[in-house]
């Protein structure tokens, strides 16, 4: 049983709401109902820290509307008090993606945009309840993100997902809105996609997800994009989190396949996770284009150690550019090569993991390696730097 606040009924969460006005208020009171013991009125900001000492409350709803920079200022500050076993839960009428990285960064746990998503506040509070310490088991989350269409992003999403599946509960969410054919590689039908999810977003819990993900037979999961591409939907940042934290606490590894795309989800997705991975194959415009994307992420201000740069279909006699060159140009290691397999092509094509097609393979093999990404091993690369790069970049 969780534990219940001392002057709470049994199982509703006590709710400290700061930094919203009176009507927002009266919102949240309207939404949570008897799920949450709310204190009378919502506290400033400047007084949120010891409110948080005094009532010690299970979760801090914090308005994001009157003062973005200071919400974001004070979740550190509360996490400082209260412990990370408080859930900050961010309210705004906006779905602003820079709001909603900056307060993922800040530290809170759920976004929520009010009078739309109601429903989220009210589940969110009540999962805070239920959860307890769970969120500290909670999966990791790989965002796979390609530097150009047609590096791999797809096939290493997969079968990364296949070598962790026979020990782990692993999922593939399909966020690539783009192309969206996770489902295509494992021959799976998505009947429910995540279209389906994030329409009834509300709802999501760990039953849906499990009711919504296609199972292929080497047990990976995937939360397809739907079939047609007229229904797939717009990608909304707040969903896409919402996504990706239902799924970490119902799979050890949530592996996000952003294709190459530069969207609201993509963004998101690689704000939250906990491993972002790079993939680039050895030719100049996806090197140049690795680079910028490295760029890209720096700018998010998101943390160097969360990024490992994959090189697929490396081929050491025909690659165009070298594992030092590469390393060279885009100022930090190659953390793993990932061999042009010949056999990768019939494996797809049959709706299988390399693995099953052929298990002794190279790039089988290589594959396997990459879960070593994932816990911090790192591979070995025998090639010496040149400036050959550089003179093409001009760098
Ligand atoms: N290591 C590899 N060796 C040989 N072929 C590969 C390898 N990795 C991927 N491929 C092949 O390259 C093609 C493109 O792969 P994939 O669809 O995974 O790329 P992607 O980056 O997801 O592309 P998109 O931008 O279309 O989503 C596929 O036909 C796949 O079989
Ligand atoms: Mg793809």
């Amino acid at each position: 049983m969780p534990p219940t606040h001392p002057n709470s009924p049994a199982n509703a969460a006590s709710v400290l709401v700061v930094g919203v006005d009176a009507r927002a208020m009266g919102q949240i009171r309207e939404t949570l109902g008897t799920e949450a013991v709310l204190s009378a009125a919502p506290v400033p900001y400047e007084e949120a820290v010891a409110a948080v000492r005094r009532q010690r409350p299970d979760v801090v709803v914090t308005g994001f509307d009157a003062d973005p920079e200071e919400a974001v200022r004070l979740a550190p500050m509360l996490l400082a008090e209260a412990g990370t076993k408080v859930h900050l839960v961010a309210l705004s009428s906006g779905a602003d993606p820079d709001r909603i990285r900056a307060a993922m960064r800040a530290g809170y746990r759920e976004f929520v945009v009010l009078p739309a998503d109601a429903e989220l506040l009210r589940q969110a509070v009540h999962e805070a309840t239920w959860s307890g310490d769970r969120d500290e088991d909670a999966g990791e989350v790989v965002a796979l993100w390609g530097a150009k269409g047609g590096v791999g992003t797809t096939f290493l999403s997969v079968n990364l997902a296949g070598e962790l599946s026979p020990v782990h509960r692993a999922c593939v969410v399909d966020l690539d809105f783009a192309m969206g054919d996770v489902a295509a590689f494992l021959d799976l039908t998505v009947t429910q996609s995540i279209a389906d999810v994030f329409r009834n977003i509300g709802r999501l819990d760990e039953r849906m997800l499990a009711g919504s993900v296609a199972i292929h037979a080497s047990k990976v999961h995937v939360l397809g994009q739907p079939t047609e591409l007229d229904t797939r939907e717009e990608p909304r940042g707040d969903l896409v989190m919402r996504v990706l934290t239902a799924a970490s606490r119902s799979y050890q590894y949530v592996l996000a396949d952003l294709g190459a795309s530069l969207d609201e989800a993509s963004v998101t997705a690689v704000t939250v996770a906990d491993h972002i991975v790079v993939i680039t194959t050895p030719d100049i415009p996806s090197v140049k284009d690795a680079w910028r994307r490295l760029q890209f992420i720096d700018k998010l201000g998101l943390e160097r150690d969360r990024i490992r740069l994959v090189v697929n279909r490396w081929d050491r006699k025909t690659a165009q550019v070298s594992l030092a060159d590469i390393e060279q140009n885009l100022g930090r290691r190659v953390d793993a090569t990932v061999c042009d397999e010949r056999q990768a092509l019939r494996a797809v094509a049959e709706g299988v993991l390399l693995r099953e097609f052929d298990k002794k393979c190279e790039g089988a093999r290589d594959v396997g390696r990459l879960v070593g990404l994932l816990t911090g091993e790192e591979m070995a690369d025998d090639s010496k730097p040149t400036s050959f790069m550089s003179r093409l970049f001009g760098r």
